[in-house]
């Protein structure tokens, strides 16, 4: 008989599939690398060799992530950067080439998101996440470009996406829209940049709980009691998962990968039932009354 045993647990963080010094000599910069999923994948490539460059708004985030690249011993630079703000992304990159040099791999892990029913979302609350989220990685990569065509030197670009891009992700209408543009963009920027030997490509993480989700997010998954008996894999992701992703995407040996993104979420953005279940709304699935036009959230 077929027992349900799920996809295997991941080896141990510090673990590697690539060579030990990958990345010696190479500097990493990945926006909002302070926290959660962005400082997995920073110290990941740290742990191979890297020197990394955090780029954030909140001082607090960046100190929690020069100290986790501090204890991996690699050197680490960390500056106040708005990605919504392209002078700010310039000043972040001048800071980065004086303490390092030009970065080589761009990581666009910077985001915005909170789950609000589309009716009640405010144009601010639109335009504050697409401003972060997709505005904010084209001014990152178009600043890592620029640099590069200048030095005529090649590079790498991850950006971090989400499954919803091509699902749709209700009670996410901005990230989801935001998150898509986000993949289209890997996309032409592949074609755009690869004859300079810029590698432009999409990382989309699954269900990944951490100790850094915002109130918001963390509330939407508390709707959810037990996370991994929802997931084929039976089982949610671990950090040290994406971060070998990245790593493999932006070393040699990925190279010739552009323009595509790669999911990691164990099947359940494939995830279909074979009987439908009962539609639940998104303001009953967050527990909100019915619409009211000029009620405040
Ligand atoms: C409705 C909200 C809201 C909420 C904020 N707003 N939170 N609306 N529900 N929960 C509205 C505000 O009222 C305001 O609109 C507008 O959004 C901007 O809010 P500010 O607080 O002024 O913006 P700001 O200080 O720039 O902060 C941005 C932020 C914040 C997005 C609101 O949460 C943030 O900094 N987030 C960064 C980290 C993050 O979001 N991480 C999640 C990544 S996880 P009005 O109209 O009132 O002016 C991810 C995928 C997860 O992306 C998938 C999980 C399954
Ligand atoms: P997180 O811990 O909330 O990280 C978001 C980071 O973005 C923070 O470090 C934040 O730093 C930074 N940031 C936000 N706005 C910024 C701005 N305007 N300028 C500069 N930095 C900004 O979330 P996470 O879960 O690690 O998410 C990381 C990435 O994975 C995001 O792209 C997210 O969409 C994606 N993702 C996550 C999951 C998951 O399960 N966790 C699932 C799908 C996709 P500051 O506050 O210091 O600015």
């Amino acid at each position: 008989m077929a027992e349900k045993i799920g996809l295997p647990a991941p080896p141990q963080p510090g673990d590697t599939a690539l060579k030990p010094g990958t990345f010696d000599g190479q500097v990493v910069f990945v926006t909002g690398g302070g926290t959660g999923l962005g400082k997995g994948i920073a110290s990941e490539f740290a742990r191979l060799g890297a020197s990394i460059v955090i780029a954030s708004r909140n001082p607090e985030h960046l100190e929690a992530g020069r100290k986790a690249i501090d204890e991996i011993g690699a050197p680490v630079k960390v500056v106040g950067c708005d990605i919504r703000d392209p002078d700010s992304i310039a000043a972040a990159f001048d800071e980065a080439e004086q303490a390092f040099a030009l970065p080589n791999v761009l990581v666009n892990n910077a985001a915005a998101n909170f789950p609000v029913p589309a009716e009640d979302m405010s144009p601010n609350a639109w335009r504050t996440v697409v401003d972060i989220t997709l505005n904010g990685t084209f001014f990152c990569a178009r600043e890592f470009a620029r640099r590069h065509l200048t030095a005529g030197s090649p590079g790498s670009i991850i950006n971090v996406g989400a499954s919803y891009a091509w699902t749709g992700g209700p009670g996410f209408a901005h990230s989801a829209a935001a998150k898509a543009g986000v993949k289209n963009m890997v996309e032409t920027l592949a074609v755009e940049w690869g004859p300079y030997g810029i590698q432009v490509n999409g990382l989309v993480p699954g269900l990944f709980p951490h100790e850094d989700m915002t109130a918001d997010i963390q509330g939407n998954l508390e709707r959810t009691s037990d996370k991994d008996p929802v997931q084929p894999a039976l089982r949610v992701g671990q950090r040290q998962e994406l971060g070998w992703a990245a790593t493999f995407l932006a070393s040699s040996y990925g190279r010739f990968i552009s323009g595509h993104t790669l999911v990691v979420d164990g099947a359940n953005w494939q995830r279909r039932a074979l009987t439908n279940p009962e539609v639940v709304t998104v303001r009953e699935q967050m527990g909100k009354g019915p619409f009211e036009a000029d009620a405040k959230r």
